[in-house]
C-alpha cells in the first residue's frame, strides 16, 4: 500500500466525510475516491460501504485501516527518532564540554585570535542592558614569574606554616597553564539593572568563554580557590574595590582526556509550574518566605 493510500484511508476514518477527508489530504474528492478504488482493486475487497454520503468502512476495510494506522505510527516513531538524533547533533559540542584540569593541559594554548573569539563568545551571552559586567585579564608568559611571586606571597599570608611543597604548588598554578586568564566580575552601580542580573550575565559569559574554548578544540577550567578572596592579591592584579575576582581560567591543548563521566539528567532541572490555590494569601506567603528576598528592585525597560 502506498503512503498516499494509507493517508487517504486515515483521513477518511478521521473525517467520516469525502469532502473533508479530501481537503485534509490535500486532493480532490475524485482523486480521493480513485485512491480508495485502487486499494479495493489491489485487495479485491470492498473497503468502504457503497453509497454517498460516506457510509463507513466494511469489516475488511476496517482491518486494512487498522493496519495502515499501525504502519504510519511505526514510520512516524522511526522518523521522530531519526529527527531527534539529527537535532541532538546540533548541541553535541555543548553536551561534550567538560572541564580539563591544568595538569591535563599542554602547549599550545589558544592564539591571540582564539582569545578574541572566546571573548566575543562571552560578549554574546545574555546580558541585561548590554553592560558586559565582567572582564578578562590575561597573564602573558613573560609575566608568569611575577604572578607566581604574587601567588606565593598570598599563600604565605594565608598559611604561615605552608610547606615548600605548598609554595611550589601555588607557584605552579601561575606558571603551568599554556594560557591563563583571570575572570573578573565588574558590576555597575549606575544602572537600573539589578546587580544579581549582572552576576548572572557574567556567569553566562564565563560559560560562553568555556564553550568557545571547547569548540576551538582547547581544554579549559575555571578555578577560584581561596586566593581569589585575598584583598592583597586582588589589589596586585588591579581588581577594583567594586569588582570581584571570580576565578582563573586555565587553557591549553588537551594532553590527557579526563575520565568519562555519566550523562546529566535534564529532568533534574525541569519542572512544570502548577498554579497555587487562590485561597493562599500571597502577600502573607511573600512576607513569610523567599519572595521577600527577591522583592522587586527598580528595573530598566528591556
Ligand atoms: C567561578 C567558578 C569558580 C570555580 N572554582 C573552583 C575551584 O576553586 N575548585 C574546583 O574544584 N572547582 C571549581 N569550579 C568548578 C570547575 O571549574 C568545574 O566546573 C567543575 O569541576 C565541574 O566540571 P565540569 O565543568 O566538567 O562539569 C569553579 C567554577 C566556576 C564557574
Amino acid at each position: 500500500m502506498e503512503f498516499e493510500e494509507q493517508k487517504a484511508l486515515i483521513c477518511l476514518a478521521q473525517k467520516q466525510d469525502w469532502c473533508d477527508a479530501a481537503a485534509a489530504c490535500g486532493v480532490s474528492v475524485n482523486a480521493l475516491k480513485a485512491l480508495i478504488d485502487s486499494l479495493e482493486q489491489h485487495y479485491r475487497q470492498a473497503i468502504v460501504e457503497p453509497g454517498d454520503p460516506f457510509q463507513g468502512f466494511t469489516p475488511q476495510g476496517a482491518r486494512i485501516l487498522n493496519w495502515a494506522r499501525d504502519y504510519c505510527l511505526q514510520v512516524s516513531e522511526v522518523q521522530q527518532q531519526f529527527g531527534d538524533a539529527s537535532r541532538q547533533t546540533l548541541v553535541a559540542e555543548l553536551l561534550e564540554r567538560r572541564s580539563v584540569s591544568p595538569k591535563r593541559l599542554c602547549a599550545p594554548g589558544p592564539s591571540p585570535q582564539d582569545l578574541r573569539w572566546m571573548a566575543q563568545a562571552g560578549l554574546h551571552a545574555p546580558d541585561h542592558g548590554g553592560l558586559h559586567p565582567w572582564r578578562l585579564l590575561e597573564f602573558r608568559p613573560e609575566q608568569r614569574q611575577a604572578l607566581a611571586d604574587a601567588f606565593e606571597a598570598e599563600k604565605r599570608r594565608r598559611d604561615p606554616l605552608s610547606s615548600d611543597e605548598d609554595i611550589q604548588r601555588a607557584r605552579e598554578h601561575a606558571i603551568r597553564p599554556p594560557m591563563l586568564l583571570a575572570f573578573i566580575v565588574s558590576p555597575q552601580s549606575k544602572t537600573q539593572v539589578p546587580v544579581r542580573e549582572q552576576w548572572l550575565a557574567a556567569g553566562a559569559a564565563i560559560g560562553n568563554v568555556l564553550n568557545a574554548a571547547h569548540q576551538l578544540g582547547f581544554g579549559a577550567i575555571v578555578l577560584s580557590g581561596e586566593r581569589c578572596f585575598d584583598a592583597g592579591l586582588c589589589a596586585e592584579l588591579g581588581v577594583q574595590p567594586h569588582e570581584f575576582l571570580a576565578g582563573f581560567i586555565s587553557l591549553g591543548s588537551v594532553a590527557q582526556v579526563p575520565p568519562a563521566r555519566g550523562e546529566k539528567d535534564p529532568e533534574a532541572v525541569i519542572s512544570c509550574w502548577t498554579p497555587m490555590a487562590r485561597t493562599v494569601d500571597l502577600t502573607k506567603a511573600a512576607t513569610a518566605n523567599h519572595l521577600q528576598s527577591v522583592a522587586p528592585t527598580p528595573r530598566a525597560a528591556s
